[in-house]
C-alpha cells in the first residue's frame, strides 16, 4: 500500500478532458485552512467549487466573496444542510475544527460524497473507527489531509528506510515543534477542549508521527505511557491575547513511549510553547545505519536541512549526508489534485484513512495514558 502512495501519478491534463464532466465539491467549514483548499481547488479546470457551508451565519458566503467564488454558488448553515439539499455533489472538503472532523465526514460518506478531511483525521480512536466504518459503507474516497506527504525531502525519508540501507529499525526518536508558538491568529478554535480537542498533539504531533510511521510502512501501536501538559496557554502573559488564557483548555506539549510491532519503538515529543530552541531531531537507527532528519522551528511540512545517514564502511564510521531535493509546485496544491484524481478516476485515496487510523490510535493512547498515568494497550477494533 505505501509503495503505490509514493509512486502514485497525477493524471494528464487531456486524460482529464476526455471526462468531459466537471467535479462538484462544497467546501465546509470557511476559516483559515479553507481558503487554501479554495485556492487550490480554483487551480484545478475540471472542478467547480459550488457550495460553502459554515456554522457561522454570513461566514460562508463572505469567504467565497472575499475569493471571487460567489458566483453561482450556494451557501448554508451547516455540513448537513450542505449535503441534504446538494444533490450531485461528487466531493468535499471537510475544513471545521477537530470535532467536527468526525460527523462532516461521516454524513458527508453516508450520503455517497467522497471527502478529503483536515488533519488530524479527528479526536479520539472511536471516531476514527467510525469513520473508516463509514468510508468502507460508501465505497467513497476518504484522503486525509496531509500535504507534507507530498513533499520531495519527506518522500526522501521513505525511500532511505525502504532502500534497506539501515537495516531492520528498531528505534525512533521523533517530533519537533515550537518555542513560542500557540495558534491563535483567528481565534480560539485552536486552543479549546470543545472545537480542537487535542493541542499541540493532534494539531503538528500528527505530521511528526506521519512523517515516520509512514517511512516504515505503518507498523500497528502496541501499547503507549503517554504525557500531556498545558502550563503556557493557561498564562495570560504568555499569549499574544491574554483573554485567550481563559479558554485555553488543550495541552501545548506533549510527550510518549510508544512501543510499535516488529519490537520498535518510538519516542515521541511535541511542542507548540517550551523554553527550548527544539526538543530534538528526527533519528531512525536501524541495526545498518542509522539516519538524523534536522527539526524544523515550527512544523510546516519541510525538513531543517540536509538529512544525514550514519552508517560503518570497512569498519570506519561514515556519515552521509544527503542533498536536499528540490519541490517542484506547491505540495496543497498536489493534496488537492490527487484527491480529484483519485475521485474522478477511480484511483486509492492519496493519504488513506487505513495507515492515519494508527497515527490516530496512537494520539488517542497518549492521551488516554496522560489521564490515567499509566502505560495503556492500543486496540483497534475490526473495521
Ligand atoms: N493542513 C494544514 O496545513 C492545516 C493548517 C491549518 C489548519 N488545519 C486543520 O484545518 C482544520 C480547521 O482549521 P482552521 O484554522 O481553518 O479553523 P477555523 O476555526 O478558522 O475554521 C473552522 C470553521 O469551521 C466551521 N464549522 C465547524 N463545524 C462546522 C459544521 N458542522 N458545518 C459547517 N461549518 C462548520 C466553524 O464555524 C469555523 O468557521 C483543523 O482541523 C486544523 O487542524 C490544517
Amino acid at each position: 500500500m505505501a509503495n503505490i502512495l509514493d509512486e502514485f501519478k497525477f493524471s494528464h491534463d487531456a486524460e482529464r478532458d476526455r471526462t468531459g464532466k466537471k467535479l462538484k465539491v462544497g467546501i465546509i467549514g470557511c476559516g483559515w485552512i479553507a481558503e487554501a483548499h479554495l485556492k487550490s481547488y480554483q487551480k484545478c479546470p475540471d472542478v467547480e467549487v459550488v457550495a460553502f457551508a459554515d456554522l457561522i451565519p454570513g461566514k460562508a458566503q463572505a469567504f467565497a466573496e472575499r475569493y471571487g467564488a460567489a458566483e453561482g454558488a450556494r451557501f448554508y448553515n451547516s455540513d448537513r444542510e450542505m449535503i441534504d439539499a446538494e444533490k450531485d455533489l461528487d466531493a468535499v472538503s471537510v475544513c471545521t475544527y477537530n470535532r467536527q472532523h468526525a460527523p462532516c465526514a461521516i454524513y458527508a460518506l453516508d450520503h455517497g460524497v467522497n471527502v478529503l478531511l483536515e488533519k488530524p483525521m479527528c479526536v479520539t480512536l472511536d471516531e476514527a473507527v467510525e469513520i473508516c466504518r463509514a468510508e468502507k459503507r460508501s465505497g467513497k474516497v476518504l484522503s486525509i489531509g496531509f500535504q507534507p506527504r507530498f513533499d520531495e525531502n519527506m518522500k526522501m525519508v521513505k525511500k532511505i528506510v525502504s532502500s534497506g540501507e539501515l537495516g531492520d529499525i528498531y528505534y525512533v526518536q521523533t517530533g519537533g515543534g515550537r518555542r513560542h508558538g500557540i495558534p491563535t491568529p483567528f481565534g480560539t478554535s485552536f486552543i479549546r477542549e470543545d472545537t480542537a480537542g487535542l493541542g499541540a498533539l493532534g494539531d503538528i504531533g500528527c505530521y511528526s508521527l506521519d512523517m515516520v510511521l509512514n517511512a516504515l510502512g505503518y507498523p500497528k501501536p502496541l501499547t503507549v505511557s503517554g504525557y500531556k501538559s498545558g502550563f503556557f496557554g493557561k498564562d495570560p502573559s504568555y499569549l499574544d491575547k491574554p483573554e485567550y488564557a481563559e479558554e485555553f483548555s488543550v495541552d501545548d506539549f506533549a510527550a510518549a513511549f510508544v512501543r510499535l510491532e516488529g519490537g520498535i519503538i518510538l519516542d515521541f515529543r511535541i511542542s507548540w510553547a517550551m523554553h527550548c530552541d527544539t526538543p530534538g531531531d528526527t533519528i531512525i537507527l536501524g541495526k545498518k545505519g542509522g539516519l538524523r532528519i534536522p527539526s524544523t522551528e515550527c512544523w510546516n511540512g519541510s525538513i531543517g536541512g540536509p538529512m544525514t545517514v550514519y552508517h560503518n564502511v570497512a569498519g570506519v564510521c561514515v556519515d552521509t549526508k544527503i542533498p536536499e531535493c528540490d519541490n517542484d509546485g506547491d505540495n496543497f496544491d498536489k493534496k488537492i489534485r490527487s484527491f480529484c484524481d483519485a475521485v474522478e478516476f477511480g484511483l486509492p485515496a492519496p493519504v488513506p484513512s487505513s495507515q492515519i487510523l494508527y497515527n490516530q490510535a496512537i494520539i488517542d493512547g497518549i492521551s488516554r495514558s496522560a489521564e490515567t498515568g499509566r502505560e495503556v494497550e492500543i486496540n483497534i477494533p475490526e473495521i
